[in-house]
This record gives C-alpha cells, sequence and structure tokens, in this order.
C-alpha cells in the first residue's frame, strides 16, 4: 500500500532537509492540513535511543547486519508507534528519511545486497510505503562543506568520501527506478530555489485525487 499522505524525505548529509522540513511544516500549516513530523532512525522515545546507538563513535567495528537490523529494529516501532496511527487518523505523515536511506547507506555505502534489504522491508513494513519521496541531491563535497558548519560528526558523518559517492549512487538509482515515486531536487541550488522546486512538487501532489 502506498500511501498519498506517507511523505519522506532523503539525501546525504548537508542535502538540507532539516532545513527543508520547516519549509513544508509552514507549507502545510498554510493549507490547514494536519502534518507529524518525524524522522529515522528515530521518532519515538525507544527508536531514538536505537538511533543514539547507531550514531554513537565507538572503538568496537559494528556488524553490516547488527546495523542493518538495529535500523529495521527503530523503523518497526517507528512504525507501530507513530507512523501507522497518524495515517490511521487521515493525517500527513513527513519522515526525515527512512526505507531509502537504508537502501542507500547499507546498501550502497556498506555494500549489503539489495534483496537482504528487501527482505527486511517487507516483514517489517508489509506493504507500507511512501507515496511521495523527496531526494534532495547534490555533489558530496558541497554536501560535506554544508554539514562541516554542524557539531561534532557521528559514526556515518564519520565516513570516508568513497562512501557517500556511493549513498548518492543509490539514491539516484532508486530515484530513476522509481520515477513516479521520487521527485529529484537539486539541492545545490539556493535555498530559495529548493524551496521553489519543493513546493511546486506539493502543489501537484495535493492536487492529485487520492
Ligand atoms: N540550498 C541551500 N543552500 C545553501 N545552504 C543550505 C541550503 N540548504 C541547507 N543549507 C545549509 O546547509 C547546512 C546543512 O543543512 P541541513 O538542513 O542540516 O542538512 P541535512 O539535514 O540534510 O543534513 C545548514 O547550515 C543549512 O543552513
Ligand atoms: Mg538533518
Amino acid at each position: 500500500m502506498s500511501m498519498k499522505r506517507f511523505i519522506t524525505l532523503e539525501g546525504g548529509e548537508g542535502a538540507g532537509k532539516s532545513t527543508c522540513i520547516a519549509f513544508l511544516r509552514d507549507y502545510f500549516l498554510e493549507k490547514g492540513l494536519p502534518l507529524r513530523l518525524t524522522r529515522e532512525p528515530g521518532g519515538t522515545p525507544l527508536a531514538e535511543e536505537v538511533r543514539d546507538l547507531l550514531l554513537r563513535k565507538r572503538d568496537e567495528k559494528v556488524a553490516e547486519d547488527a546495523e542493518l537490523l538495529l535500523m529495521f529494529a527503530a523503523r518497526a516501532q517507528h512504525i507501530a508507534e507513530v507512523i501507522r496511527p497518524t495515517l490511521a487518523r487521515g493525517e500527513w505523515v513527513l519522515c526525515d528519511r527512512f526505507t531509502d536511506a537504508t537502501y542507500a547507506y547499507q546498501g550502497g555505502g556498506r555494500g549489503l545486497s539489495v534483496e537482504r534489504i528487501a527482505e527486511l522491508e517487507s516483514m517489517i513494513q508489509g506493504d507500507l510505503r511512501p507515496g511521495l519521496t523527496l531526494l534532495l541531491d547534490l555533489p558530496v563535497q558541497q554536501g560535506m562543506a554544508r554539514a562541516a558548519a554542524r557539531n561534532e560528526k557521528d559514526r556515518f558523518e564519520s565516513e570516508q568520501n568513497e562512501f557517500f559517492e556511493r549513498v548518492r549512487a543509490a539514491y539516484r538509482h532508486r530515484a530513476a527506478a522509481e520515477p513516479q515515486r521520487f521527485r529529484v531536487i537539486d539541492a545545490s541550488k539556493p535555498l530559495a530555489d529548493v524551496q521553489a522546486a519543493l513546493k511546486a512538487v506539493l502543489d501537484q501532489w495535493l492536487g492529485q485525487q487520492s
């Protein structure tokens, strides 16, 4: 079941996801549409604790499957406690990263197989899929430069350049494979241009029959 009211925002480090969430919150507010903003990994107290486990830098090597399962453990909790109940009330959900990020980071970045991720996706989500996915795309270096201004790097942000190139490639590959769900936004543009592009996509999306 792909849900019209379930929207996800994706992109690499520093792409502008958090910045755009604020713009989209105002957009929905202006339209008078109830919107639940949330993020992954996280979105509930338990899932935020799992996020902390995932992002914290540690000496121990994190096994790729352990990372993958923690992502889906957090997601299972988030879906059960936030996403499904919110959608069931007829409200909108805007999530800062979702399963496409798992395909991009654990798949593209770490090299786990698409099949392995897809198995967990169907196990944990059943037929729940976002109806619309906004991919903020920009060159890795540009994103890193923007993100550099932020606080100390987490476990993912500390990866090498090639890792982020694989993440970006995986995102773009997924977008090309599912053009009906993805809208790719050129996030290298000034913020006003990015916001105008988002507004155009949302105007069109809200204008469609459900
Ligand atoms: N289109 C843009 N042009 C220039 N700077 C931007 C743009 N979008 C976001 N930024 C800046 O880049 C930094 C990272 O943005 P952020 O929204 O935190 O990215 P993300 O959540 O995707 O990692 C912030 O300092 C933000 O102000
Ligand atoms: Mg962010």
